[in-house]
């Protein structure tokens, strides 16, 4: 790996990968993006990891796709290329994502984070789809994420405009779920991943998949997919150990089985 940097036994349980092209604020080029889908999909397989932390710097998280790479392509090499395929990838990752971003996040640096489960900002995050400045549009999920996010209007006026947003706004408007001085985010990021790494882990992973599925389909559906996940949890030694535990008022050991 050379663009990121992946640590899996970053903490017990918690993997960490920092996007690693300081100088270009971490814009997200092609190989990048297969380096991040190649160690997500390794850590996703490691039974050590429980929780991930993608993480930039404190001056940019990513501050976008990579402009010069693709500027001149045509319609036709973009659509061969299928850039954004890798990020379905990424959104297939079965264990809870967390995004630390400090600094920029920026057009796909923003959808990285939007694609992640929950995000750490530092207060001097600054979120924002800026494509249209360029002349193009958010092409990683950005007006479906953002506008779920954070509404229509809001989302609207950041796609048309390009304006950022700070740490503080992002989390009012509950695009975020944390925000903290700058030397505090990726710890806060750690602190959260610790809390969920300490659930069982087959626990989380249906709970991910449920809570996702309200995205993708209508309420009788998501509702029957969140009863039989649910159940399934059931089949589970965590599920017997977490209510022994409960029962015998001691603290739960979650083995991932
Ligand atoms: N692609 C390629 N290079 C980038 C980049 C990007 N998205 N963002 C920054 N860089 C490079 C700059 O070209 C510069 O390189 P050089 O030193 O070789 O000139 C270096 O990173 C530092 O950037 P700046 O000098 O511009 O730093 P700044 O502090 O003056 O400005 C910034 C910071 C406001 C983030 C500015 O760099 C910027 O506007 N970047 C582009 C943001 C953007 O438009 N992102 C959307 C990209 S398109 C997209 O993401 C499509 C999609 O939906 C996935």
């Amino acid at each position: 790996m050379e663009l990121i940097k992946v640590n899996p036994a970053h903490k017990k349980y918690i993997a960490l990968i920092e996007l690693n092209r300081p100088k270009e604020l971490n814009a997200l080029n092609l190989q990048l993006m297969q380096e991040l889908k190649e160690a997500l999909r390794q850590l996703d397989e490691d039974e050590t990891v429980r929780v991930i932390i993608i993480t930039g710097n404190e001056r940019a998280f990513a501050a976008g796709a990579d402009i010069k790479q693709m500027a001149g392509k045509t319609a036709i090499d973009m659509l061969n290329i299928d850039q954004f395929s890798t990020w379905d990838q990424i959104r297939k990752t079965k264990k809870p994502l967390i995004a630390a971003v400090s600094g920029f996040a920026l057009g796909g640096g923003c959808e990285l984070a939007m694609t992640c489960d929950m995000i750490v900002a530092s207060e001097t995050a600054k979120f924002g789809q800026p494509e249209i400045k360029i002349g193009v549009m958010p092409g990683a999920g950005g007006t479906q994420r953002l506008t779920r996010a954070i509404g229509k209007a809001r989302a609207m006026e950041m796609v048309l405009t390009g304006d950022f947003i700070d740490g503080h706004e992002a989390q009012r408007l509950g695009l975020v779920n944390r925000v903290v001085p700058v030397e505090m985010y990726l710890h806060e990021a750690e602190s959260l991943a610790a809390k969920i790494a300490a659930m069982s882990p087959v626990a989380a992973k249906l709970a991910k998949e449920s809570v996702n599925r309200a995205f993708e389909t209508h309420l009788d559906e998501g509702l029957n997919f969140e009863r039989k996940n649910f159940y399934l949890t059931f089949a589970s030694e965590d599920q017997t150990e977490g209510m022994n535990a409960f029962i015998e008022k001691r603290k739960a050991e979650f083995k991932g089985r």
